[in-house]
């Protein structure tokens, strides 16, 4: 793993912006998976604004998104669809047919799932998969027990993610129970993965995650497994962990050809 420590989430952002950018100028068809909720909004901000000003061609990138509720419709305001609509794809030249996100009313959900499994597959694979982390430790809606080699699939959310996303839905009662995502074996076979986490409330599931056992307990510990797994922090998430001082080192004196 390369654990990347920035002063605020700004910065943060700002570097996993050139990191995508750096893929949609190198890869013919790059592929990205993605991930909605505040963690990755500055990154899609600063995406949005390299279209603008200095033409960032989306044409020909496909995107998987990690997750989405059961029940909701696309347009559904706390949807994540309609997150990644309004806070994306509205604002680049995305084309619609290369959007891919989980269909929350899916009549039947275990074929919803394969068929999202096999249009990664047909897809070449996903090349970055940005994602955030919960406080519990969750990636994508993998909660804590899912198995470190889970496909996409049905997941029951935890109390604790209910609360934290209560506020997207007018009060936890009206937070759906039920989500389709990615699992942790999908997400581990993307070439790259680029884990975003910021401020003190996250500062405890990161040390576990990247200094604690690899658990199904703290899904993202399944990170470590990785060949290629970037961490990009700010100060606050940063917080916990023991060896902070060598990530630091590590960072500040990578060789040229590894600078991103
Ligand atoms: C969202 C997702 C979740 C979030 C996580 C952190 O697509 O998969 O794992 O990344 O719950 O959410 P924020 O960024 O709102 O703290």
């Amino acid at each position: 793993m390369e654990i990347i420590v920035q002063p605020d989430s700004q910065q943060a952002s700002w570097l996993a912006a050139r990191l995508v950018r750096k893929l949609i100028l190198e890869k013919p068809r790059p592929v990205l998976g993605l991930a909605t909720g505040n963690t990755p909004l500055q990154l899609y901000k600063y995406l949005v604004k390299m279209h603008r000003e200095e033409g960032l061609d989306f044409s020909q990138v496909i995107t998987f998104n990690l997750d989405e509720y059961i029940g909701l419709s696309p347009d559904h305001p706390a949807s994540f669809h309609n997150f990644m609509w309004t806070n994306l794809f509205n604002q680049i030249n995305i084309r619609p047919e290369n959007v891919h996100i989980p269909d929350g009313l899916a009549p039947d959900i275990p074929a919803c799932c394969e068929k999202y499994e096999q249009q990664i597959k047909a897809a070449g694979g996903i090349d970055l998969q940005i994602l955030g982390l919960g406080t519990n430790g969750h990636i994508g809606f993998n909660e804590p027990s899912s198995s470190l080699s889970s496909r996409t699939r049905l997941k029951t959310l935890t109390d604790q993610t209910r609360k934290n996303y209560a506020v997207f839905f007018g009060g936890e009662e009206n937070v759906p129970f039920h989500a389709i995502t990615m699992g942790i074996g999908t997400i581990l076979e993307a070439r790259t993965c680029l884990l975003m986490a910021f401020g003190k409330k996250k500062a405890r599931a990161i040390a576990l995650a990247v200094e604690g056992p690899i658990t199904a307990s703290v899904p993202a510990s399944a990170l470590q497994l990785h060949p290629r797994a970037i961490i990009l922090l700010d100060r606050e998430a940063a917080s916990e962990l023991k060896n902070l001082d060598y990530y630091r080192w590590v960072f500040e004196h990578k060789p040229e050809w590894q600078k991103i």
